[in-house]
């Protein structure tokens, strides 16, 4: 009997992100998946997939109208950091005009939104950063990301914000992440050169889908950072990943960020302080070895 079941709309459902949060919501929410291509990338069944674009404002707002969720989440974006740099106006509409889109959706049908965005706001000067320090975006990506905050938060949507940063996981046909990359590129024997001046809390995507899910239940509003709840650098997250995996840790070589010539800047003294989070929503975010050991154990049962 389903009749009493709560609705979810998860945008961006065949992402990193995306998939996680299916699974987090289907055995109990009648779940429907929105993302660009024609065909559900996650193979398994219990939801019904819908091929849009959260940048068209008209057909979002009628299939919003048709299926009236309790919540929707927001794991859509453009996210390739260097390529927003030449692709400004495809990143601004996904960003920036497709959050303008599902708030207007939301509006409508009186949905509570969930928005996914980054540390990226952060210029990386002296983090960890809390929620109500200061954003100062360095590149285009995150200029973008900031404006779809602001979006949220100068609307009168029922609403909150999830910051994260260095997301991993498995997926189906889901672009490799840092710790997908470099499994791979060990296990080939092959040598890696990861900056040692980049810090940032790594964070497992199925966790962060369990604590979207609490933070859209817990109807709290604001930004909220969810990560991981360590700070490290990626050259040691590197040698992390390796020592759990039991992959040759001497194939990783440290290098600086400015070796790697980015089209676009990266916040370095990055991380987050999500103790907000972890009172206000009582979650619980792993360090990073537990994260990586429970991904390990993940990947066993796929
Ligand atoms: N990955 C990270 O390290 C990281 C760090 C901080 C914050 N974040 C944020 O976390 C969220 C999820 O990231 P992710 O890594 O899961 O991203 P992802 O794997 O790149 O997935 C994004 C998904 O969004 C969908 N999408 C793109 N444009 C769309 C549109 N116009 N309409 C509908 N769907 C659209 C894509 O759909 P198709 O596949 O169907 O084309 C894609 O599957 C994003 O907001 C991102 O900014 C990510």
């Amino acid at each position: 009997m389903h009749l009493l079941r709560k609705k979810v709309l998860i945008a961006g459902a065949n992402g990193l992100l995306g998939q996680q949060l299916i699974k987090v919501f289907r055995d109990d929410y009648e779940v429907h998946a929105l993302s660009l291509q024609p065909e559900r990338r996650l193979p398994d069944g219990n939801f019904q997939y819908h091929q849009g674009d959260i940048a068209d404002r008209q057909k979002l707002r009628d299939l919003v109208q048709a299926l009236v969720p309790n919540f929707i989440m927001n794991a859509a974006a453009f996210t390739d950091v260097d390529g927003s740099e030449t692709q400004r106006e495809l990143c601004w509409k996904i960003n920036v005009t497709g959050v303008e889109n599902l708030v207007y959706a939301a509006q409508k049908v009186h949905a509570r939104l969930i928005h996914v965005s980054t540390d990226y706001v952060f210029d990386g000067r002296n983090g960890p950063f809390r929620e109500d320090d200061r954003p100062n975006p360095l590149g285009f990506y995150a200029r973008s990301k900031l404006a779809g905050e602001n979006v949220l938060i100068n609307s009168e949507a029922n609403c909150a914000i999830a910051r994260t940063m260095v997301l991993y996981g498995a997926g189906y046909e889901i672009r490799p992440n840092f710790v997908t990359w470099l499994i791979e590129q060990l296990r080939n024997g092959k040598s890696v050169r990861i900056v040692d001046d980049q810090f940032g809390n790594p964070t497992l995507a199925s966790e962060l889908a369990v604590a979207l899910r609490i933070l859209a239940e817990s109807g709290h509003k604001g930004v909220y950072h969810i990560s991981g709840s360590e700070v490290i650098d990626r050259y040691h997250f590197a040698v992390k990943i390796a020592e759990v995996f039991g992959l040759d840790a001497s194939l990783i070589h440290p290098i600086k960020t400015s070796d790697l010539k980015q089209a676009s800047p990266r916040p370095l003294r990055s991380g987050f302080d999500i103790s907000k989070a972890v009172t206000e929503l009582n979650i619980s975010m792993s360090d990073v070895v537990g994260g990586v050991q429970k991904f390990k154990a993940e990947l066993a049962v796929i």
